[in-house]
C-alpha cells in the first residue's frame, strides 16, 4: 500500500532528576555491591525523582524541549501520546496534565501502556495519523518514575531501575527519511514474569512481595533476560527483512536499557559490534518507555547522528511486549 504522506523525527528532548542513587548508597540499603551490580548488569547509578515533584513536570520539561528543538509552538501540536506505567494520576492523564503545562490547546491526549515497549507503541501507532494525513505534529512523552513502584527491600530488583522523561516531536516529512517499517507484539501468556499490580493482585502475587508491599514491581530476572536476549535480535532481524536493509545498513541500534549483558547477546546474535549498539544505561538504570527517547535526545544532542542515518529502535518489557522500528534520521 502507498502511504501519502511520511513521518519523522523532527525534534527531541530528555529530562533526567537531579538526584543520583549510586550503587555504593545502594549497598547501605540492601545487601548488595557495586562490583555485583556492575557485572551482572552495567548499571553504576540511576536518577531517582524527588518525593515531591510530580513525573508530569518531568514530562512537560522534555516535551517543551522537543518542540523547541522542532522549532514549532506547542499549539501546532495536535496529538499527544504519554506512555508511563507510573502515572501521577489515572485521570487526568499524564498526556493531559502535559497538555496543560505546556499550553498544547489543539492537542488531544491519551496514555498508553505497553511497560518499558511503550515508546515503540506509541511510534507505531502515531505513526499511521500522520501517513493517513490526520494530523501534522504528535508529541510522544515517555515518562517513569519506576523509584515509586521499586521495594528498596529487594535487591533482586531495586538496583535496577531509575527514573526520567524523554520526548519526540514526531512530524510529517517530505523527503526520504522518518520511520520505515515498525512492528509492535504481545506474549501476554508470558505476563506474569514481570509484575505491578495496581488496584487487585492475587493471593499468589502478594506472596512474592515484601510483607505490605502491594504496588511494587516483581520479576523473575532469568525469564525476562532469557526472552529479551531472543526478542530484541528477531524484532531486529523481521524489521530489516521488512525494510530489504541488512543489519551493515544500520548506523546505530537504540535500544530499551534493561541490562548490559542483554544487550551484549543480542549483539552476538545480530553479529553487530557494540559500537554500534548505543547505551547509557551505566548512569540511567532501566527507565522503561523512557529509555529509548532519552537514548534517542542523548545520541542526537551529542552529534552521532546526521540526516540519513538509519537507526534500529527496539524494546522489551512486561506485558510481555515486545517492537521495533527502522528510523532515518530527518534532521
Ligand atoms: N546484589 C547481590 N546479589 C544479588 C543481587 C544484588 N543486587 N540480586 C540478586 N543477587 C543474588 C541472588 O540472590 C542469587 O543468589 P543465590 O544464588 O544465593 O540465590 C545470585 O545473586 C544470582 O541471582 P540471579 O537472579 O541468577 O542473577 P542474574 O545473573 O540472573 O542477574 C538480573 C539478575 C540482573 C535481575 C538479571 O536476571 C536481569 O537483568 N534480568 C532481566 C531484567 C530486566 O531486563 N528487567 C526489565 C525488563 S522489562 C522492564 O524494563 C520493566
Amino acid at each position: 500500500m502507498i502511504k501519502p504522506f511520511k513521518a519523522g523525527i523532527t525534534g527531541t528532548g530528555s529530562v533526567l532528576p537531579d538526584k543520583k542513587l549510586t550503587n555504593f548508597q545502594l549497598e547501605s540499603i540492601v545487601e548488595t555491591s557495586d562490583e555485583w551490580i556492575v557485572k551482572r548488569t552495567g548499571i553504576r547509578e540511576r536518577r531517582i525523582i524527588d518525593n515531591g515533584m510530580p513525573l508530569s513536570e518531568l514530562a512537560a520539561e522534555a516535551s517543551k524541549r522537543a518542540i523547541a528543538d522542532a522549532g514549532i509552538a506547542a499549539d501546532d501540536i495536535e496529538l499527544i501520546v504519554a506512555t508511563t506505567i507510573t502515572p501521577d494520576y489515572l485521570t487526568p492523564s499524564l498526556a493531559c496534565q502535559v497538555q496543560k503545562q505546556i499550553g498544547a490547546k489543539k492537542a488531544a491526549a491519551f496514555d498508553m501502556n505497553a511497560a518499558c515497549t511503550g515508546f515503540i507503541y506509541a511510534l507505531q501507532i502515531s505513526k499511521q495519523f500522520i501517513e493517513n494525513g490526520t494530523y501534522k505534529n504528535i508529541l510522544i512523552v515517555s515518562a517513569e518514575a519506576l523509584s515509586r513502584v521499586t521495594d528498596f527491600n529487594d535487591r533482586k530488583t531495586c538496583v535496577l531501575f531509575g527514573d526520567g522523561a524523554g520526548a519526540v516531536i514526531l512530524s510529517r516529512v517530505d523527503d526520504d527519511t522518518g520511520i520505515g517499517p515498525a512492528i509492535i507484539g504481545a506474549c501476554g501468556e508470558d505476563g506474569a514474569v514481570l509484575t505491578v499490580p495496581c488496584f487487585f493482585a492475587t493471593q499468589e502475587d502478594l506472596s512474592l512481595r515484601s510483607e505490605g508491599k502491594k504496588q511494587v514491581i516483581w520479576m523473575d530476572g532469568s525469564e525476562v533476560f532469557t526472552f529479551a536476549s531472543r526478542i530484541m535480535g528477531e524484532s531486529t532481524k523481521n524489521v530489516l527483512e521488512d525494510a530489504g536493509l541488512t543489519i551493515n545498513d544500520i548506523q546505530y541500534i537504540i535500544p530499551h536499557q534493561a541490562n548490559m549483558r542483554i544487550l551484549q547477546n543480542a549483539a552476538r546474535r545480530l553479529d553487530v559490534p557494540m559500537e554500534k549498539i548505543y547505551t547509557n544505561l551505566e548512569y540511567t538504570g532501566n527507565i522503561s518507555s523512557a529509555s529509548v527517547p532519552v537514548c534517542l535526545d542523548e545520541a542526537a544532542k551529542k552529534g552521532f547522528l546526521k540526516k540519513g542515518d538509519k537507526l534500529i529502535l527496539v524494546a522489551f518489557g512486561g506485558g510481555l511486549t515486545y517492537g521495533a522500528a527502522l528510523l532515518t534520521w530527518t534532521k
